[in-house]
């Protein structure tokens, strides 16, 4: 949550600041500005979108080599020009921008104003400033780079919480420092040019060279060099490596929103997740990642997966697929839950954290949970230099390219698909044949051109869209592996259509939810042709009966589903097991064209950021 990008280098640093924060606009959009250091330091900041901060920097151009910029996603602080970052020291000499949270602020905001300070804003990071600032002023000489940082360390011993911060001062031109703990940042290195953010999709414009900073590493760096040390004081290692994308898989192309080119890239994605981790010969799925040794593997008593929102949706098809393929007992958890809840767990249980990201706080906090009670914690992630990813005993990379909209569409998939990876090589250890591990192999390479089959019927599911655009709640149904996808239809209708869902099993309708249907209350049930195909038409007839519309997700050819439902989108025959990686893929279209036809902003819907770095 919260994007921020520093530049330091020869060209002007407005429209490179006001470039990387669009970029990186999905990390939160509340408000925005830029502070640039030029003599002294300018600032532009504004609540909104980018947008409306290039709209002020057009009307008050502000010139320089040298500025830090954030987009915000409020925590602490309303949204209003004043808690808009960057915020500025006592002096007005010192300017910061700031992801995290500074959980004792409120004490240290006490004890600063009685000793006289002025604060502008409600925010957290303008005590932060205030206190970089003190330090500055108290240390004895010169205006220095040194000086700064220790200004910045002396200050970051006394917070506690969480921060991702760039800092400048008027009197150290030549310099920006960074730091972080909890939230991410790296430094980019350019040609006479160096860069800070949260996230290289905002610099890979500029260069594909990156430093990852770990947590308690400071950073100074000026236009051709840098600097990383620690809170601490120590020497802090680094390793420079190279980004895999480039600036156009971080661009939407020709798709008016990035949901969309993302729910379009689900077949390349998911083949990305299976390429070169299937063996003909030995019929399995080989995941060299996990670090463990085939009798460790065999050894796995009970898994945990551990995730939030989608990637708790993709856990939950997880546990099926684990016990159905592996027969080994999986339990869903949420990573928020599960860091508080102290569960149970003897010392063959495997931890999964599974997260798109990589730096989900609660994902991280159930991960770093389960390592200090000795369990082997291991990732799904798709970010490969997050910090889960960096702190896990080993996992499985999705490979699905970076996922901008906020909406979590292929990385749904891809977490699906290891998972199932994941189950195929648990099972054949167990007792899966060798024939089995075939068939399962070659299902799961005919699920990508299966999905395109699917995506071809995007007009289709539009109209569908539009037809049901008048609803004000829509019930989602599935039972056995379509009920985790039902929940996941239910979260990409609320969450970006602002619709009131809610995803339940079929069977649980009669408990209590028949209750809502109605005319006007639209129900999607996910009936592909499964064990279970029967008792979810009784299902969809209960509903007719109360007079709720129903949309179906069936397979080809299952005719039944036309005679008891008002519409009908089929996906390709498939096993039980691989039904959720097609039958999501009209749900995610239907929530996107409804969200479209309604006027909502698909790929920064309200109130909501891509990465929820905040507890
Ligand atoms: O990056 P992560 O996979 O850890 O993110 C977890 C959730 O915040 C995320 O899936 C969220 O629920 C999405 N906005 C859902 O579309």
């Amino acid at each position: 949550m919260c994007g921020i990008i520093g530049y330091i280098g020869k060209s002007e640093a407005a429209p490179i600041l006001l470039e990387g924060l669009r970029r990186l606009e999905y990390r939160g959009y509340d408000s925005a500005g830029l502070a640039i250091l030029n003599g002294e330091l300018s600032l532009r900041k504004c609540k909104g979108r980018i947008a409306n901060l290039a709209d002020l920097i057009a009307r008050e151009p502000v010139c320089g080599s040298i500025g830090i910029s954030h987009t915000r996603w409020a925590t602490h602080g309303g949204v209003t020009d004043e808690n808009a970052h960057p915020h500025f020291d006592q002096s007005g000499k010192l300017a910061i921008v700031h992801n995290g949270v500074i959980e004792n602020y409120q004490t240290l905001k006490d004890q600063l104003i009685a000793k006289g300070h002025f604060f502008k804003s409600q925010t957290d990071t303008e005590v932060l400033a205030h206190l970089i600032g003190i330090h500055y002023d108290a240390l004895p000489g010169e205006a220095s780079r040194q000086r700064l940082v220790e200004a910045v360390r002396g200050a970051l011993k006394e917070v506690i919480g969480t921060y991702g911060i760039a800092v400048m001062h008027q009197a150290v031109p030549g310099t920006l420092v960074g730091a972080r703990r909890g939230s991410p940042l790296v430094l980019g290195i350019g040609k006479g040019e160096n860069f800070l953010a949260s996230d290289v999709s905002a610099i890979v414009g500029h260069t594909r060279e990156a430093v990852y900073l770990r947590d308690y590493d400071i950073v100074a760096l000026d236009g051709v060099d840098f600097e990383i040390s620690t809170v601490n004081g120590g020497t802090s290692g680094f390793e420079v490596s190279t980004v895999e994308f480039s600036e156009d898989d971080v661009s939407k192309g020709d798709y008016p929103h990035y949901m969309l080119k993302e729910i379009f890239e689900q077949p390349d994605s998911m083949a990305n997740a299976f390429r070169g981790r299937l063996s003909t010969e030995e019929s399995t799925a080989k995941l060299g990642g996990l670090n463990m040794t085939p009798k460790e593997l065999r050894d796995i008593e009970r898994i945990v997966l551990t995730g939030c929102g989608t990637a708790c949706h993709a856990a939950m098809v997880g546990e099926y697929l684990l016990e159905h393929l592996a027969h080994i007992p999986t339990e869903v958890e949420f990573a928020s839950e599960f860091r508080y809840r102290n569960m149970p767990m003897n010392k063959d249980t495997l931890v999964f954290a599974i997260s798109q990201s990589g730096e989900t706080a609660d994902t991280l906090a159930a991960l770093r949970e389960s390592q200090r009670k000795g369990h082997r914690t291991l990732a799904i992630c798709n970010n490969v230099a997050s910090t889960i990813a960096r702190e896990s005993d080993g996992g499985v990379y999705m490979h699905a390219g970076p996922e901008i909209g906020v909406a979590a569409t292929k990385s749904f998939t891809s977490q699906v698909g290891v998972l199932t990876l994941l189950g195929l090589l648990l099972g054949r250890i167990h007792h899966l044949s060798t024939s089995e591990g075939i068939q399962i192999m070659e299902e799961l390479n005919a699920i990508p051109d299966k999905v395109r089959t699917i995506l071809k019927q995007s007009d289709y599911i539009k109209s569908i869209a539009e037809k049901y655009s008048y609803a004000k709640a829509m019930m989602f149904l599935g039972r056995q592996f379509s009920y985790p996808v039902a929940m996941e239809g239910a979260l990409k209708m609320k969450e970006i259509s602002y619709i009131h869902a809610e995803g339940h099993p079929s069977a649980e309708l009669k408990h209590g939810v028949i209750a809502l249907i109605s005319p006007e209350v639209p129900s999607v049930f996910i009936a592909p042709d499964d064990s279970v195909f029967d008792k979810n038409v009784s299902n969809i007839e209960e509903v007719k009966a109360r007079k709720g519309p129903v949309i179906a997700i069936g397979t080809e050819g299952s005719t039944k589903l036309e005679k008891v439902a008002d519409d009908v989108i089929y996906i390709p025959p498939c096993p039980d097991f691989l039904s959720p990686l097609l039958s999501v893929i009209p749900l995610q279209l239907l929530s996107y064209h409804l969200a479209v036809k309604l006027g909502c902003d698909v790929d920064k819907p309200r109130n909501l950021a891509k990465s929820v770095t905040v507890e």
